[in-house]
């Protein structure tokens, strides 16, 4: 029998003496859907690096980003793979602001995910939630209540937000991605977040905390983050640091990379557009 220690009063039927990545990220984040195992793992990212808070911030600015773009330049449904426990400023959200007609399908290997999410949507009628695996994406594409709420003959939003790390390069993540891109028509967009590696100490730095912490959480290069995008042209400017990343913004004035503060450098978003 394990002890309910999570502020909201919700009872676990799943294992929560070991960390899980959806929890240790609502950790980092300063969220309440965490225990124990996960609040150690999340002070093994702040021992490693002291504004793991902020590096989680910058990713969920790049996925507002994405999301922003892609909700203005037409895209209706969004494919959220990876979505993690809900947050600040989700998805739907995002989307919704934009076009209140937005579809969005939260997709999560992470039971929690599921029982948060279903209580934060029980009234929105155009989002959903399901469980199902990134590595196994013929089973996201015969997932019943995606095929119901996404229309495959339509331009969609795939999202693939703060994952890759969480897979080594032997795993071939890309291949998993490719199955969903290939099911999505022209006009599509996929946009991707990851851990980079550009020789920062700090990003080695994230990389030590999140093998101490959960087994997993690899940086790259940005040509190897590149590739996630399947040869798909980038959005300008391309991949960039999140805080110099603005989607369709490629005339907008950033800072200097050199100028930014070291954990800005962890993470890099770009968006691949389906021609
Ligand atoms: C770091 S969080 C990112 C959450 C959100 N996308 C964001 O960027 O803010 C990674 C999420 O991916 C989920 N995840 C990990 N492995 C997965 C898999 N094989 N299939 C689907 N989701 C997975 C975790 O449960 C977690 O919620």
């Amino acid at each position: 029998m394990v002890e309910n220690d999570d502020s909201t009063g919700y009872v676990p039927d799943f294992d929560i003496s070991r960390p899980t990545i959806a929890r240790v990220y609502d950790a980092i984040l300063g969220g309440k859907d965490n225990f124990a195992a996960d609040r150690e793992g999340a002070a093994a990212y702040m021992k490693y690096v002291p504004n793991a808070k902020d590096v989680a911030l910058d990713n969920r600015a790049g996925l507002r980003k994405g999301v922003e773009y892609m909700a203005r330049h037409g895209i209706d449904q969004f494919l959220d793979i990876g979505a993690g426990l809900p947050t600040m400023e989700n998805t739907h959200q995002i989307a919704q602001a934009i076009n209140p007609d937005a579809k969005v399908v939260y997709v999560d290997n992470d039971p929690i995910v599921l029982s948060h999410g279903r209580a934060l949507l029980s009234t929105n009628k155009t989002t959903t939630v399901v469980t199902a695996d990134l590595r196994d994406p013929q089973g996201i594409l015969a997932h019943e209540e995606i095929k119901e709420n996404l229309d495959f003959s339509r331009p969609i939003g795939l999202m693939v937000v703060g994952l890759h790390m969480h897979f080594h390069d032997d795993e071939q993540p890309d291949e998993w991605v490719r199955v969903l891109l290939d099911a999505c028509p022209s006009g599509s967009y996929l946009l991707i977040t990851d851990f980079v590696d550009t020789g920062e100490p700090l990003q080695k730095a994230i990389e030590q905390a999140g093998l101490e912490s959960l087994g997993n959480g690899w940086i790259r290069t940005p040509e190897r983050i590149k590739e996630h995008f399947l040869g798909l042209p980038l959005v300008e400017p391309g991949l960039d640091f999140i805080p110099r990343w603005f989607p369709g913004e490629p005339e907008r004035e950033v800072p200097a990379a050199e100028d930014i503060e070291p954990w800005h450098k962890i993470m890099m978003g770009g968006l691949g557009h389906k021609a």
